[in-house]
């Protein structure tokens, strides 16, 4: 952990009670003057770091802006997703930036975040809004021992982190709709992209791409889905704290990659099946150049749908763009 990292870890650890200039020179191994000099450099960034004769140093307030120091140091020493963590101003597509470190041969677990995207992309090759300051515009690398068959059962355990995370910060619990949007009263105000890098019978690596509405307003949506999208902000009525979710998602991901990769995904799926809106109705499902009309019925154990059409026949759709028909379940 870099030096600002584990001042801000003492710092939350210690809240209003506060800590001294020669508690954190000493645990940091670093002189005083020095852990001086990093807190002035963390008050630049925005922290609000109060300093007094009898208290030290009590952490007051933080800015509104990701820093991968302030990530690792709200998450716990041991995990694998966000091992390493990078923070962009803007680029391209932060899925771009890790499939480059996955084809460099970096480890899985590293995520990159970026506070803009200019070229943010979704499913299906459609574009990705990214306003700057707003949402979270995230990819993480995995390198799972999957069949790549298999691979719907990281879109899964995503979509349960997602909203997991939401939960857990904010209250409101969101919808799933299959396979991974995630939505409020029908309006999306997140989404996952899954890319994967794979020969014909294993995974090479995996990016996992996330991207979640968090203080968006109206007027920061193109036209053309400013109906069909929400924001969590728009939900609560309130900003809400994105380095606080960023870190929240990345600890959930981290405990929803474990149970897939130590064999415990049912127990996901069947979270996924209670939050997800799609089972039990009728729906459209176009994948390529096929329509498909039926009730989606269940999961499989691999993460895919299984809709029972309208001749009886039982259909597993791995992917795909879903309509629902009507809206009250069968
Ligand atoms: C979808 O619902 O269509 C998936 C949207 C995924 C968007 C995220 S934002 C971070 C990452 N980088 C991208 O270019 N896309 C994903």
């Amino acid at each position: 952990m870099s030096p600002d990292a584990r001042i801000l870890s003492a710092l939350r650890r210690t809240g209003d009670v506060g800590t001294s200039g020669a508690e954190l020179a000493r645990d940091l191994g670093i002189s005083r003057a020095a852990v001086w000099s990093r807190i002035e450099e963390l008050r630049k960034l925005g922290y609000d770091i109060a300093a007094s004769p009898h208290q030290g140093y009590v952490l007051r307030g933080t800015p509104d802006r990701l820093h991968s120091d302030d990530l690792i140091s709200r998450l716990p020493a041991d995990r694998i997703l966000g091992r390493e963590i990078q923070v962009f101003l803007e680029t391209s597509s932060t899925n771009d930036i890790v499939d480059k470190l996955a084809r460099d041969g970096v480890e899985e677990g590293v995520a990159v975040f970026a506070e803009a995207q200019s070229q943010g992309r979704g499913r299906l090759g459609r574009r990705w809004e990214s306003p700057a300051g707003k949402g979270l515009w995230m990819s993480v690398l995995l390198r799972p021992s999957l069949h790549p068959s298999a691979a719907t059962q990281l879109t899964v355990m995503a979509a349960v982190a997602v909203a997991r995370a939401i939960q857990n910060s904010t209250g409101l619990v969101p919808d799933i709709k299959w396979p991974n949007d995630l939505l409020f009263h029908g309006r999306k105000c997140g989404g996952i992209l899954l890319e994967l890098g794979a020969e014909l019978d294993h995974i090479r690596h995996i990016v996992l791409g996330i991207g979640l509405d968090v203080n968006l307003h109206a007027s920061d949506f193109p036209p053309a889905v400013r109906s069909l999208a929400t924001s969590l902000a728009s939900e609560l009525g309130r900003s809400v704290d994105r380095p606080a979710l960023a870190a929240q998602l990345l600890s959930e991901l981290d405990s929803a990659y474990r149970d897939v990769r130590t064999g415990r995904f049912a127990a996901l799926a069947d979270e996924w099946e209670q939050r997800c809106t799609t089972l039990g109705h009728r729906i459209s499902i176009r994948t390529g150049s096929r329509e498909i009309t039926g009730t989606a019925e269940s999961l499989d154990e691999q993460g895919a749908l299984l809709v029972r059409t309208e001749h009886g026949r039982l259909e597993r759709i791995v992917g795909g763009d879903v309509t629902l028909l009507g809206t009250s379940p069968l």
